[in-house]
């Protein structure tokens, strides 16, 4: 009886362990590292339809190219057209898929009277929709006081209204199908507060509770929800920013020797994600999957740490320059 006891103390101990170096050496949660080595793979997505908001650069242009390898089927959404047509070209290049395989649909997701003709272009000419990749968005860099309501309702139109706009149009297909995905690209400041970005923690936030209240209404009806949130990665994010003046971009430029992940790591852990249909993934290094850890399961250390380290320690970090 006593060695059994042991032995279950000492596979808590060695699971613990196993558990703590897989946070600190890794770049993702631990759930997603395991299905990254033994899960279904990307390629498992062959042939399936995913739309792809914001794939004109960044993160959704690298998932793209992910997918367009694995065999999907795309539909590349964005305002700018050309780019969309420059990534149409590259994913043909990388991937085996044809012409008639990527569907261009110029789209502005704030222009909400566009989005039902939007998702009948699409049924009109792939027929079905398999997964929705909501990933237009943009960042924001502001103090909270001096941030203009109308940054926060602009934030707001963008990375929620969008979002729900274009997921309520896509649903009832689904639901009618009986099948179908919805992945957001959050951020981990859909898990943390992230100083300097009062309104885009709040927007993410709120996909994330938008979301997670509808994963269990339609897992009934064979629908996943899948919510991702990414660390700092490389992108044009911080050009376009909001800032705390309406109308305003940031232009700032991410510096090549900063400690971002690379974009098409993201985009791959995005893909065994989306593969295996996990409910909510952090895709980030450290010290910032620490910090995701420390807020889910000590959320009074993690924000009592947040406050200790302070703004600046907090923006080196956020900024890649740790
Ligand atoms: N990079 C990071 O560190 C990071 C971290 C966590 C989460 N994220 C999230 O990842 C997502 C993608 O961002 P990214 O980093 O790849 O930035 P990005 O390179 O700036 O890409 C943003 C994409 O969103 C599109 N977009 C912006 N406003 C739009 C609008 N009104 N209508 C339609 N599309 C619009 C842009 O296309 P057009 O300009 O052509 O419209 C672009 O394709 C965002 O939701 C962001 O919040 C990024």
């Amino acid at each position: 009886m006593m060695d059994l006891l042991y032995l279950l103390v000492w596979l808590v101990v060695l699971f613990n362990v196993v558990a703590i170096l897989m946070i600190l050496c890794g770049d993702a949660d631990i759930a997603l590292q395991i299905k990254s080595k033994f899960g279904k793979s990307v390629e498992s997505l062959a042939g399936q339809v995913v739309w792809i908001t914001g794939a004109s650069s960044g993160i959704g242009e690298e998932l793209a190219y992910e997918l367009a390898r694995a065999g999907c089927r795309l539909v590349l959404s964005a305002r700018r057209t050309k780019e969309l047509e420059r990534v149409k070209k590259e994913c043909m290049l990388r991937g085996s898929v044809k012409d008639e395989d990527i569907l261009i649909l110029t789209l502005d997701s704030i222009d909400f009277a566009s989005h039902k003709s939007a998702v009948d272009k699409v049924l009109a000419h792939f027929k079905h929709i398999d997964v929705l990749v909501n990933n237009a968005g943009r960042s924001q860099r502001a103090e909270w006081m001096k941030t203009a309501l109308q940054v926060d309702r602009d934030m707001l139109e963008l990375n929620v209204l969008g979002v729900l706009s274009l997921s309520k149009l896509v649903l009832p297909h689904m639901a009618e199908r009986k099948s179908g995905h919805i992945v957001n690209v959050s951020s981990v400041a859909g898990k943390l507060g992230a100083p300097l970005s009062g309104s885009y923690t709040g927007a993410k936030h709120a996909v994330q509770g938008w979301f997670d209240a509808l994963r269990v209404e339609v897992g009934e009806k064979n629908i996943y929800v899948t919510n991702i949130c990414p660390g700092p990665v490389f992108s044009n994010i911080l050009a376009v920013a909001f800032t705390e003046n309406a109308g305003e971009e940031l232009k700032s430029q991410m510096n090549p020797n900063e400690k971002r992940m690379k974009t098409d790591r993201c985009a791959y852990l995005m893909g065994v994600a989306i593969a295996n249909k996990m409910w909510e993934v952090w895709i980030t290094r450290n010290p910032v999957l620490l910090f995701c850890y420390a807020n889910q399961y000590l959320p009074n250390v993690a924000k009592w740490m947040g406050c200790r380290m302070g703004l600046k320690a907090i923006q080196k970090i956020r900024e890649g320059q740790n």
